[in-house]
């Protein structure tokens, strides 16, 4: 079944050309003087062998470092720049002062454009569902594995990092962000860019900031309140930029409070780079940059990519000393800087062969943190492979493949797709399945069982299978990308009819969904079993096995609120996507978003909105059971006990959320701490945990200053509440 979904494309001139197939021609990879001069001096910190550097490059070599190029040409039919690996971007080096060239490549969810050169890259889960694992380990090997076969690869720098909150549940990129609470979000994405780095390349977060929606992404204006947004998605990038310390931060399409994210003096200069220190550099998300002297000024510190306002109009610019020349001077170093601190010029890349072993192993340890089990009725998972005589399996191409999600985060699939077999590089926007069978893996984990497939185009020939099987494991999926947004929550296509056909033929029946983030389930009172397995990664057929056997005791928990129907949600249509038309330029209009701090769970707890299935969820195949909460307000500490009360190891992810005490108006709980804790049947143990201050704080904005507020707090750990008094 090819999943249909109800988006609209926005087409974006400024990236037609960009994203077609780059120049043929394989360029030569560039001869690399030997670096030297005093620079090269190790033992100097990076921003003083960044000032050097600027010390000694002409005005065209500072220009030259603050564009780049797209996908390997400049502009169209203009040759591939030598040294470019034909990424994302590319930023030619200068050879006589031993300055690399900066490949970058976008790699979300694993490196993309592999074909190209025919090279194989490891699709791990979607960021979303690491998200779900609540493992800041599992987010920083994450990082680890891409930024390993970034270098193979012969990348030195990442744009992946997506962090904007899952604000919009049909935004189509929230497969590449961390889910809807800013320190869950902020941590996750935080700890896979610092395992990207330690790997020696350069990461990047993005879309800085409130790219929460892809409807009208490019002409949209975001209306929003300073503490609203410092306390949501800006917060998710505080502590994103603290835990990683990243070289890039890419400033986002649309416009905020009336100026585009990347000429914004609020979200750059005052915020970014003043209040939360940031030292890499700014760049434009691809064709996200609108002005010369006003983007300069206002802290962007490179277009991306083209030349058109930061190639000679900026050294125009400089040389009228519009833009002083102090702050080219800042672009550079910033750039610069960045490159010494990452080590990708003391120790570039090599280029090797990927181990692709070692990606699917990292890929499924990760898938197997990240599948959420929602429903679990009369303990029906999980299957006993000794007991279970046959398996009906339907859907979603689940007998060759899993989903993978689209747009710039669309890793290529080893041997091309696995339900098209069309081979090379994705198409853009085109749904890739790749070659993970859950068929084979289902036959292999049950040798004993007869598992027979049914595509599930047809649901009466799905329910005949279901019937006359023991079980009926339903595959249903959504595929989402980046240039678009789905309509609705609603499952595509006639996947809840196949599902509701199935479960009247079969009372044994489970869903695993494959989908970009949340979806409504219409038919869930009918069956007995739920997974969300996101989109599981080139590991997922094997992690889903272990799952649906018990090999792997699911852990994973929400990192998002899953609304029973659009109608309960802030906005119960995507914000303009009535405004825009297939193949026309729409007008520009705002997204006021006046649900203000009440962002995905916070929203269903002020507003007293029962969810499908809430933030935090996730069950396990034991129980665990908490007690003695305590919570100390001068020392900032939680703890309490956390016991495995089934006949199961099992690990339970054990959250802190807080109340605010009445002044703050914030009528509703927000994480604040958690901590995974593995749990043999029967054991016990005592979590403690400190409370971050900020986590606790709301923000002034008068004094533009977090504040922690004097008063009683509230902390809630499961079904305990303690209070606590700060003075
Ligand atoms: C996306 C970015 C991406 C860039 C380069 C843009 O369309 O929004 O996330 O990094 O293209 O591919």
């Amino acid at each position: 079944m090819r999943p249909s979904i109800l988006p609209f494309v926005l087409a974006m001139p400024a990236l037609v050309w960009a994203q077609a197939p780059a120049q043929p021609a394989r360029p030569q990879a560039a001869r690399q003087e030997k670096p030297k001069g005093p620079w090269m001096d190790k033992s100097l910190g990076p921003d003083q062998r960044a000032d050097m550097l600027v010390g000694q490059m002409t005005l065209d070599e500072k220009i030259q470092l603050v564009h780049g190029v797209g996908w390997g040409a400049l502009r169209p039919g203009s040759p591939v720049p030598p040294g470019s690996n034909q990424g994302a971007g590319f930023v030619p080096g200068i050879e006589r002062l031993g300055i690399p060239a900066v490949n970058l490549a976008d790699s979300a969810v694993g490196v993309r454009m592999g074909a190209l050169e025919s090279r194989y890259s490891t699709l791990l889960p979607s960021t979303l569902g690491l998200a779900a694992s609540f493992d800041p380990e599992a987010g920083y090997l994450y990082g680890s594995v891409i930024g390993r076969e970034l270098r193979d690869q012969g990348y030195n720098m990442s744009i992946g990092g997506g962090v904007d909150l899952v604000r919009e549940p049909r935004n189509g990129r929230n497969f590449e962000y961390a889910g809807e609470d800013p320190v869950l979000a902020g941590t996750m994405a935080g700890q896979l860019m610092k395992g990207l780095q330690a790997q020696q390349v350069m990461g990047d977060i993005k879309h800085y900031a409130f790219n929460d929606q892809e409807t009208g992404r490019n002409i949209l204006n975001v209306v929003m309140d300073k503490r609203t947004m410092r306390e949501t998605d800006l917060l998710a990038f505080e502590i994103a930029l603290k835990i990683a310390e990243p070289s890039g931060v890419m400033c986002s399409y649309n416009k905020v409070n009336g100026d585009y994210a990347c000429e914004n003096d609020y979200l750059l200069n005052q915020v970014l780079k003043k209040d939360f220190g940031f030292k890499g550099w700014v760049l434009s998300d691809w064709g996200g940059t609108h002005s010369t002297t006003k983007a300069a000024m206002n802290g962007l510190d490179q277009e991306m990519p083209g030349d058109r306002y930061f190639g000679a109009d900026l050294k125009k610019a400089v040389e009228s000393e519009e833009v002083p020349e102090a702050r080219l001077n800042d672009m550079v170093h910033r750039i610069l800087r960045s490159m010494f601190a990452a080590g990708v010029i003391d120790n570039p890349p090599v280029r090797r062969v990927v181990d692709p072993f070692r990606g699917l192993e990292d890929a499924q340890h990760i898938a197997e943190e990240s599948i959420v089990l929602l429903k679990n009725a009369g303990g029906v998972l999980p299957l006993d492979a000794g007991r279970v005589a046959s398996i009906a399996l339907i859907g979603s191409h689940a007998d060759v493949g899993v989903l993978s999600g689209g747009g710039s985060a669309q890793v290529d699939p080893p041997g091309g797709d696995a339900v098209t077999h069309l081979p090379g590089a994705a198409r853009w926007m085109q749904p890739v399945w790749f070659p993970s069978s859950p068929l084979k893996q289902i036959r292999e984990r049950a040798p004993l069982a007869t598992v027979e497939y049914d595509d599930g185009t047809d649901s009466a020939a799905a329910a005949k299978l279901a019937r006359a099987s023991q079980v009926a494991i339903v595959f249903v999926n959504q595929y989402m990308s980046e240039g678009r947004d789905a309509a609705t929550l609603a499952l595509p296509g006639n996947q809840d009819a196949l599902v509701s056909a199935v479960a009247a033929a079969n009372p044994r029946t489970i869903v695993v969904i494959e989908s970009g983030g949340p979806v409504s389930m219409p038919w869930v009172g009918e069956v007995k079993g739920v997974l969300e397995a996101w989109y599981p990664g080139i590991g997922g057929a094997q992690a889903l096995a272990a799952i649906l056997f018990g090999d792997v005791n699911p852990s994973a928990k929400l990192p998002v609120t899953f609304a029973a129907s659009d109608g309960d949600l802030p906005h119960p249509q995507v914000p303009g996507i009535d405004l825009v038309k297939p193949g026309q330029r729409p007008p520009a209009f705002d997204v006021n978003y006046t649900e203000g701090l009440k962002v995905g769970y916070k929203w269903f707890e002020a507003e007293h909105k029962q969810p499908l299935f809430a933030f935090g969820y996730g069950l396990s195949y034991t129980t665990f059971a908490y007690s003695d909460l305590k919570a100390d307000g001068s020392r900032r500490t939680v703890s309490f006990s956390v016991k495995n009360t089934g006949r199961r190891a099992g690990t339970d992810v054990a959250q802190v959320y807080v109340m605010l005490p009445p002044a703050a108006d914030e009528p509703f709980r927000r994480l604040v701490a958690w901590q995974r804790v593995q749990l043999e049947a029967g054991e016990s143990k005592t979590v403690s945990l400190k409370l971050n201050p900020v986590y606790l704080s709301i923000f002034n904005v008068r004094n533009n200053a977090w504040e922690l507020l004097g008063g009683e707090y509230r902390a809630l750990v499961g079904p305990l509440t303690a209070g606590f008094r700060v003075e």
